[in-house]
């Protein structure tokens, strides 16, 4: 299995997902660059979840709050306070290990050096704003995009007048300082997150948890993850977060063993009550109907985008032999996947030819995402295709000046139709719908 994540490691260099950050210079552990088409697909994640989340419902609204946020934000969050990990240096070789890893070692995992006392560090990473760098200009990154929408929550109220339940949806990039990142882009210092805050009345808020966790379900399911890999693990007491009442953690079966993708959590009336205690502001929801004012509770699905192409990568990576040759074919789902159609010239030396394929590809784009390419004979074409998971290769040939016809190739089945060029576009629309 562990195999299965260096081939998928491999596949994301060679095609243009995911490259190593800053490989001129040797890399920075643990940062990642999204390429071309690493791009389109954490793009077309982040369009699934928006459009499941925002657009086909009448109760969330968008959001997109700033990275920075005053410092007090955090204090109020707990994350002054609270969000340390414990750590232990190896006096020999340097490393840095979380306490949690090391359980009864006494030793440096790596070199058998000499480890220091576990002492608390915050994943926080500061910086500060303006020329002065005091204490007065200390700032963090956030390490959750979640606090953005908690304070915004009057100005939703004031701008929207929504009715509870009701929920804001955010993406962003969230920053923490990790101690011990890794497993490709699973852990990582910089990474984005997709978050819903769903206020409800305190008293629906078990059942508005339970209904989130059967949404979130059906959001992977439909994008076609393989139930087999994902599973739903209901948190023990002693592991809840400070601010949760009870959290479930959407689970995948990566090629190392089962790890969070998402965690759904009741967060009860902590976030509204801490914010309105540090910041003055009322931040109660007024009932108009009994006129009384509360705070509601928030039901939080939260989960990294960068794990979750992580997930839906490995779980497309698809090997088959195909006449004694192993083909590689990325099943994503059609929303998915990055390229929806290739269009390729059958000889790159007809003029005739390659001019009736540019023409097309350009058309296709006007309404999909499609490419032109004749860099290479058609074999390795339709390879590199399927590697990147394009759903369909169109060939234009020789018969296609006398017929004007090409032929439509299916990633899944390879399967190969000649369709009419002039209704190819509406043919490959309704393959896509
Ligand atoms: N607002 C709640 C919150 O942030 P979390 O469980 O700490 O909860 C939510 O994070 C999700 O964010 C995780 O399930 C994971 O998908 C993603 N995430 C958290 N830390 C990450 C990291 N260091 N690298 C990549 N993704 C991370």
């Amino acid at each position: 299995m562990a195999d299965t994540m260096e081939k998928v490691v491999s596949l994301c260099k060679r095609r243009g997902f995911i490259f190593p950050g800053s490989e001129i210079y040797g890399g920075l552990a643990n940062s990642w660059d999204y390429g071309p088409y690493g791009v389109e697909l954490k793009n077309n994640i982040k369009k699934a979840w928006w459009k499941a989340n925002v657009y086909m419902r009448n109760d969330i609204y968008g959001m997109d709050a700033a990275i920075i946020m005053h410092p007090k934000t955090w204090e109020a969050s707990g994350h002054v306070e609270n969000f340390f990990d414990l750590k232990a240096d190896c006096k020999g070789c340097k490393k840095r290990f979380k306490a949690a890893d090391l359980k009864d070692i006494k030793k440096c995992p790596e070199c058998g050096g000499e480890l220091t006392e576990a002492r608390q560090f915050n994943l926080m990473f500061k910086t500060h704003t303006g020329p002065i760098e005091d204490a007065s200009s200390l700032a963090y990154l956030r390490p959750e995009t979640a606090q953005g929408m908690f304070v915004n929550f009057s100005n939703i109220l004031d701008s929207r007048h929504p009715k509870l339940p009701f929920g804001l949806a955010q993406i962003g990039k969230s920053f923490r300082n990790e101690i011990t990142p890794g497993n490709f882009t699973f852990r990582t210092r910089e990474f984005e997150q997709m978050e819903i805050e769903y206020f409800c009345r305190p008293e629906e808020s078990d059942k508005v948890y339970q209904d989130w966790v059967e949404a979130r379900k059906s959001w992977y399911l439909d994008l076609g993850m393989k139930p087999e890999n994902i599973r739903f693990r209901k948190h023990s007491k002693d592991e809840l977060a400070h601010y949760a009442k009870a959290c479930t953690d959407v689970e995948y079966n990566f090629p190392w063993g089962w790890s969070e993708l998402e965690g759904i959590a009741n967060r009860t009336d902590f976030d509204l009550k801490q914010h309105s205690s540090f910041s003055g502001q009322d931040l109660r929801y007024f009932d108009e109907v009994k006129k009384e004012r509360f705070f509601p509770h928030i039901i939080e699905p939260s989960g990294g985008v960068d794990r979750c192409m992580l997930a839906f990568l490995a779980d497309a990576y698809h090997e088959e032999l195909v006449k004694d040759d192993t083909r590689v074919v990325l099943r994503l789902n059609k929303d998915l996947a990055p390229n929806k159609v290739a269009v390729l010239p059958l000889l790159k030396n007809r003029a005739e030819i390659v001019g009736i394929a540019k023409k097309l590809a350009l058309d296709l784009k006007k309404d999909m995402v499609a490419v032109y390419d004749d860099t290479a004979n058609i074999g390795k074409l339709y390879r590199r295709q399927d590697e990147v998971g394009t759903m369909f290769c169109v060939t234009i040939d020789v018969q296609s000046l006398e017929d004007k016809q090409a032929t439509v190739r299916s990633r899944d089945t390879m399967g190969q139709e000649r369709i009419n060029i002039d209704n190819l576009k509406q043919y490959l629309i309704e393959k896509l719908k």
